[in-house]
């Protein structure tokens, strides 16, 4: 089926879900979105909800639907499943929403859909990798958010410590979208300065324990948030809309989404997240980036916990 580039679909219409489709609806990037979600009423009220703001938006139509109204969208957003609850982790919700994700992706697949699938449900590598194989579609059709958004919370605390734009801060969080994940500290940089020299000029040296506070502060956010408030949903809808703007405006950014790894950094049956370049294509390059030695165990190590649970159910 032709892909119509204006049209996108969500799938899950919960708080994220719901959250990515009011970001969609204030970029103005598509002029056709669709809300699916098992509870029918859910996806009609909250496609009802938006409507009333297109008067100060641009104009998008915003429907409720099912299957067979996504197969020509440019992209699918997949956000159908259980959240954490308090003290849950990630992986905890591989069952559920494994299961979750077999249907829709046999929904999907059923019809002959040519766009781009980007899962954000979690576990989000493993739930990536699984929508991979299952759909069979080629590895640069089927993304994942990745650990976009955990890049932003770290980006976001190193700017708020030093006092400058978070979007001068280029610095990347890689591996699981999850526990494991880990800081690249060796290549951060604030507009091309080093970090530990940019720390410096602004007289407010970084030490070994202000990192690790730093790094578990970005690893325990949603944690936090979900003890306070019951879920996560502003921040990640703000990394899907980056993502969404860098596959509609063919922007070639660098990003670290969760991507399926044929070798690169010596991984591979697996979906991990490392800088990628983001284009119209999808997945257009996962790169190689230089890490240090701990960097690499690390990030080894994060695969591997990844490998266990793609195991474990199976795939
Ligand atoms: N990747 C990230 O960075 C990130 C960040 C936040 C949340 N999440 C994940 O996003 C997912 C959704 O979280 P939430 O807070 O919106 O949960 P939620 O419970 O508010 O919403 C889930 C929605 O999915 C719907 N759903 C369930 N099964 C479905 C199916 N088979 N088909 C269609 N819809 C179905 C439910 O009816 C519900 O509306 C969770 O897995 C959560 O962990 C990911």
């Amino acid at each position: 089926m032709k892909v119509n580039p204006r049209k996108a679909a969500i799938i899950g219409c919960g708080f994220v879900g719901a959250s990515i489709a009011f970001r969609f609806l204030q970029q103005g990037l598509f002029s056709q979105l669709v809300l699916v979600d098992v509870n029918r009423e859910k996806a009609e009220g909250e496609a009802m909800d938006l409507s009333d703001g297109l008067p100060y938006a641009e104009a998008m139509e915003i429907t409720a639907g099912g299957y067979d109204d996504i197969a020509d969208c440019a992209l699918i957003v997949i956000t159908a499943g259980a959240n954490q609850k308090p003290g849950e982790t990630r992986l905890d919700l591989i069952g559920k929403n494994i299961a979750i994700l077999k249907g829709v992706i046999g929904e999907i697949t059923a019809r002959d859909f040519g766009g781009i699938l980007l899962v954000v449900s979690n576990p989000v590598d493993v739930l990536t990798y699984a929508a991979w194989k299952l759909s069979g579609y080629p590895k640069n059709r089927v993304i994942g958010s990745g650990t976009v958004l955990d890049t932003a919370r770290l980006k976001q605390i190193l700017g708020e410590k030093l006092g400058v734009d978070s979007r001068n801060v280029h610095a990347f969080i890689v591996g699981e979208h999850g526990d494991s994940e880990l800081a690249v500290w060796s290549g951060a940089n604030v507009s091309g300065v080093d970090l530990d020299q940019f720390c410096h000029l602004r007289g407010d040296p970084l030490d070994h324990e202000e990192m690790e506070r730093i790094y578990q502060g970005v690893r325990d956010s949603a944690y936090e948030i979900i003890r306070r408030k019951g879920a996560t949903y502003y921040g990640i809808a703000m990394a899907v809309g980056r993502i969404a703007q860098c596959i509609l405006r063919d922007e070639k950014a660098v990003l670290p989404i969760s991507a399926v790894l044929e070798g690169q950094y010596g991984l591979e049956g697996l979906c991990l997240s490392v800088p990628s370049i983001v284009g119209k294509g999808g997945l257009e390059e996962v790169l190689e980036i230089p890490l240090s030695a701990q960097e690499r165990e690390a990030l080894a190590s994060s695969a591997r916990q990844m490998q266990e649970a793609i195991a474990s159910v199976g795939l």
